[in-house]
């Protein structure tokens, strides 16, 4: 009968428009992950977004040989484009450098890795609040506004010598 082709019509609409949403829904939250990787926003996992590493593949390393990476010298460097580069390594239980030193008002991007286990990168008074992971680097840039020295605490609880692994980010004019 007519009446139930027309529900059967009216049923259909429904699943479109909310097929439609659905499929909105879908791509937006798909820009916004895919944005949220380019923007530096967030702490990247895969440690290259945007960043090549000498010694480093997708983002991954060998945890027990930096040799042929930066992380066998940690510390800052600034590149012949001017830009500030930091590589820090993590392990039980001190960061290295013990003490970073930074430039106060320039974007720092800055590489954590660990040579171990999981540890965190939280600097006291900041949003900077990263993972070190073994085998991968975790990357970020940063300006650093005020001068000052800062503490940079393991929040990421990593074995007995947790509670006393801190160090600091010592920010110069
Ligand atoms: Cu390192 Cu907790």
């Amino acid at each position: 009968p007519a009446g139930q082709r027309l529900d059967h019509h009216t049923l259909e609409k429904y699943e479109n428009i909310w097929f439609g949403i659905a499929t909105v829904l879908a791509i937006f939250l798909f820009v916004t992950v895919l944005a949220s990787f380019f923007s530096g926003t967030y702490p990247s996992l895969n440690g290259e977004s945007g960043h090549h590493i000498t010694g480093v593949k997708n983002g991954r390393l060998n945890p027990k040989n930096f040799a042929a990476t930066p992380f066998a010298t940690p510390g800052l460097r600034h590149n012949a484009d001017g830009s500030y580069e930091a590589f820090v390594v993590a392990q039980a239980f001190q960061f290295q450098p013990a003490v970073l030193k930074v430039p106060a008002g320039q974007p720092v991007t800055i590489h954590v890795t660990s040579a171990d286990v999981l540890h965190g990168y939280y600097v006291e008074g900041t949003n900077i609040n990263a993972t070190a992971i073994p085998g991968q680097v975790t990357s970020f840039t940063t300006t650093f506004r005020r001068p000052g020295t800062l503490n940079l605490i393991c929040n990421e609880y990593c074995g007995t010598g947790h509670h006393n692994m801190i160090n600091s980010v010592k920010v110069e004019v």
